[in-house]
C-alpha cells in the first residue's frame, strides 16, 4: 500500500499501511486533531478529498479568518444537549488559540464583539496549523475519494481506490453540507449511520432568510441595512440587518436564522435603542411632522419610507390618537416578519444538527458504542454562534480527540 499526497509538505512520501489513527478531513477540526494527536507521538494518516486542506478556513472572515471569540460560552452554541460543549470548549479555550496564534507570531486584531481575525490573511492560520503537525508523525493525504470503510478485529480499515489503511481508531472530521461547491458533504453522516449512530436532522443555519408572499414588498429595500435586534422564539441578537433581493440577511439575521424554524416569524425591532414612548414623545416635541420624516431622522430613507407606508399613519402626528401612536411604535418595536425558508446549504455557513451528542463522550468525542470511532467539529451536532465560535469549537473538539486517540 502506498499513500502518496501532495500538500505544502515538499515531498511524495511511501506511508505506512498502519497508523494509530485515520482522519477523515483535513478543515479545521480534522488538522487540529492530527496535531494534537501527532504532538503525542501518535501515527496518524489525515485524508481529505479537496486538493488542499483547510479549504473553508480559507476563505473564512473575509480571507481573515475570524479564529475565535472572546466571548466563548455553551450557551452561545446550539445542540440538543446543550451541556455537550462544556467539556470540550473549558479544556480548549480561546486563549489556548491565542496562545498558539502569537506562537506563530500571527498579528491579529478584535474587531468587534469579540471577534478575533488575522490582521493578515486565513493563509496563516492553515499554515499554522500545518506546522504544528510533525512531519515525522502526520501522514498527509489530499486528493483522494474515500471508497470504503470496515470494521473489524478492533481496526478501522479505509480505502481509496486500491489503497488501505488501517488504525484502531478513525475520526469523523468531514463536516456538514454547507456551501457544496466548495465540497462539502454529508459524508460524516453517512458513515456515522453505519455504524449505528444517530443523526440530528442537518438544517442549513447562519444563513439568509427569504421572504415570500406580500413581504416580497420588502425585495425592494435590496442593499438597505440597519443596526436592528432580532428575535426569534426566546432568542434575540443585536446586530445589523441587511435586506436583499430574496429576503433577509446580514449578522442580526444570520444568527437568528439559526434559531428560528419553519412556520416562525421572526419580528425584528427597527429601533432598538428608542425607550417606550419615544413616538409619543415625538408627537409631542414635533405634532407637525409625519411619521415617514420621524423615521427618516433615525433609519435609512428607503426604510423609513417602506415603514410608514405599511404602518399606515398619514398625515401629521400631532392628528393621530396615542393608542394608534402607541400601535405604531410597537409596530415599529416588533415588525412581524414570515419567512418562507433559508438561501438554504449553498449559503448557509455552517450546518446545525448532525451526528448526535448523544452517542458521543463529551470528554474524547469517542463514540460509546464502538470503541476507537470519534466524531468533531461541524459534523456533531453542536453549532456556534456567527463571530469565531465555530473555529473554536473546531479547534476544541479536534483537541479533545487528538488527546484521546
Ligand atoms: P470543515 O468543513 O472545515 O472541514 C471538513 C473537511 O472534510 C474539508 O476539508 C472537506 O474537504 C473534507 N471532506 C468533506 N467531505 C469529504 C469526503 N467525503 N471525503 C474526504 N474529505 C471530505 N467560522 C468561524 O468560526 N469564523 C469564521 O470566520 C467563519 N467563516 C466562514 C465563512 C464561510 C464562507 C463558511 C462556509 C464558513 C465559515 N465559518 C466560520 C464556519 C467554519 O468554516 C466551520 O465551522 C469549520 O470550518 C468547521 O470545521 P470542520 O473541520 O468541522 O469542517
Amino acid at each position: 500500500m502506498h499513500w502518496r499526497f501532495s500538500t505544502s509538505r515538499s515531498q511524495k512520501v511511501r506511508l505506512p499501511h498502519n497508523y494509530d489513527a485515520i482522519v477523515l478531513g483535513a478543515g479545521a477540526a480534522g488538522l487540529m486533531c492530527a496535531a494534537t494527536a501527532g504532538q503525542r507521538g501518535r501515527k496518524i494518516l489525515l485524508i481529505d478529498h479537496a486538493d488542499q486542506v483547510g479549504k473553508k478556513i480559507l476563505i473564512s472572515g473575509g480571507g481573515r479568518c475570524n479564529f475565535t471569540n472572546l466571548h466563548v460560552a455553551p450557551d452561545r452554541y446550539l445542540s440538543a444537549n446543550p451541556h455537550f460543549a462544556k467539556s470540550a470548549l473549558g479544556r480548549y479555550r480561546p486563549e489556548d488559540f491565542i496562545a498558539l496564534v502569537d506562537r506563530h507570531r500571527i498579528a491579529w486584531h478584535e474587531k468587534t464583539l469579540g471577534q478575533l481575525f488575522c490582521d493578515g490573511s486565513a493563509r496563516q492560520i492553515v499554515a499554522m496549523l500545518l506546522e504544528e503537525c510533525p512531519a515525522a508523525a502526520v501522514d498527509i493525504a489530499v486528493n483522494r475519494t474515500i471508497t470504503g470503510i470496515d470494521h473489524a478485529d478492533g481496526r478501522y480499515r479505509i480505502s481509496c481506490g486500491a489503497d488501505e489503511a488501517s488504525a484502531p481508531a478513525l475520526v469523523l472530521a468531514t463536516g456538514g453540507p454547507s456551501i457544496p461547491k466548495m465540497g462539502a458533504t454529508g459524508f460524516a453522516y453517512d458513515v456515522a449511520r453505519r455504524f449505528g449512530m444517530k443523526i440530528v436532522e442537518p438544517r442549513p443555519a447562519l444563513v439568509p432568510l427569504t421572504l415570500g408572499g406580500e413581504e416580497t414588498l420588502f425585495r425592494a429595500l435590496s442593499g438597505v441595512s440597519a443596526p436592528v435586534a432580532a428575535r426569534a422564539g426566546k432568542a434575540s441578537f443585536r446586530e445589523a440587518a441587511l435586506f436583499t433581493h430574496k429576503g433577509l440577511s446580514g449578522p442580526a439575521i444570520l444568527q437568528i436564522s439559526s434559531y428560528w424554524r419553519h412556520g416562525e416569524a421572526v419580528g425584528i425591532d427597527f429601533l432598538p435603542d428608542r425607550n417606550a414612548g419615544w413616538l409619543k414623545e415625538a408627537k409631542r416635541a414635533r405634532p407637525r411632522s409625519s411619521l415617514r420624516s420621524i423615521l427618516s431622522d433615525c433609519l435609512p430613507t428607503r426604510l423609513a419610507d417602506a415603514l410608514a407606508d405599511q404602518a399606515a399613519l398619514p398625515g401629521e402626528l400631532g392628528n393621530q390618537p396615542d393608542r394608534m401612536i402607541d400601535a405604531v411604535e410597537q409596530r415599529i418595536a416588533n415588525w412581524q416578519f414570515h419567512p418562507n425558508g433559508t438561501e438554504g446549504f449553498a449559503k448557509a455557513e455552517v450546518t446545525a444538527g448532525g451526528i448526535s451528542t448523544a452517542d458521543l463522550s463529551s470528554q474524547t468525542m469517542e463514540s460509546r458504542r464502538l470503541p476507537g470511532l470519534y466524531a468533531i467539529g461541524e459534523a456533531v451536532d453542536v453549532t456556534g454562534w456567527l463571530g469565531g465560535y465555530n473555529f473554536q469549537w473546531a479547534w476544541a473538539s479536534g483537541w479533545a480527540a487528538g488527546q484521546a486517540i
